[in-house]
């Protein structure tokens, strides 16, 4: 429980439907995901906006089609408008981890071809600075993966390969395996994190989300929300 009477996904709803306000009819709007975007994409069709989404996963991707939205891959068209989930905002920067989801590269992709990034998220997912609350996922591909962790390790990531609900190596969207990295906390320069880690051969991303974010929604203990710039 956030507080009496709000529980943590009646947050998640109000950020989520909040954010849905955002989406005007005839836009092109990618679709993050996660539990606080399947309110999103839920009240935009209960909306009936005339859209076309750009999922991040194929989890949205089903609700979306079920919902009758239409649906685009990212192209050289660019996105007016992202919206998608987080598991950390870092105060006063806004830059991001996520990722705890697995659909990261996909959530990059679409960010980086947006015009506008917005996030909606519960008062949970604030933190100082980024690593506080939340490991930060490593996407690799699965060729020599033992190999890629070994030099996460050795920068100092202490890489843990992510397992699905069968105990077997989660496998993303991509095809890929996920290291969460608990060892870079805090993460006090990013950049230069994103940077290195992109140098080690196999890594495909990190969920380092540091491009501008225009606003994050955060629905706040009272069931009001919290608009961050
Ligand atoms: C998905 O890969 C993540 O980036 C999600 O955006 C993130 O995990 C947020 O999920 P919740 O809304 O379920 O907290």
């Amino acid at each position: 429980m956030i507080q009496d009477g709000m529980t943590q996904d009646g947050a998640k709803r109000a950020a989520g439907e909040a954010a849905a306000l955002l989406v005007e009819d005839g836009m092109r709007v990618g679709l993050g995901t996660g539990s606080t975007m399947r309110h999103v994409v839920a009240a935009l069709g209960r909306r009936g906006v005339r859209i076309v989404g750009v999922p991040t996963s194929v989890e949205t991707e089903a609700q979306a089609r079920g919902l009758g939205i239409a649906l685009d891959e990212p192209n050289a068209t660019p996105i007016d408008l992202a919206i998608d989930g987080a598991d950390e905002v870092e105060l006063g920067t806004l830059r991001l981890i996520k990722g705890l989801g697995g659909a990261l590269l996909r959530e990059k992709i679409v960010a980086q071809t947006s015009r506008r990034f917005v996030i909606v998220a519960d008062a949970t997912k604030k933190v100082a600075h980024l690593g506080e609350r939340a490991p930060l996922p490593v996407e690799v591909v699965r060729y020599g993966h033992a190999a890629t962790a070994a030099r996460i390790a050795a920068i100092g990531g202490a890489p843990r390969l992510r397992l699905g609900r069968d105990g077997a190596p989660f496998v993303t969207d991509g095809g890929n395996h996920v290291f969460d990295c608990a060892g870079f906390a805090p993460i006090l320069d990013p950049f230069t994190l994103e940077r290195t880690l992109h140098t080690i051969a196999g890594v495909v991303e990190t969920g380092l989300f540091l491009m501008r974010v225009e606003q994050v929604l955060i629905a706040t203990e009272g069931g009001t929300i919290e608009i961050l710039r």
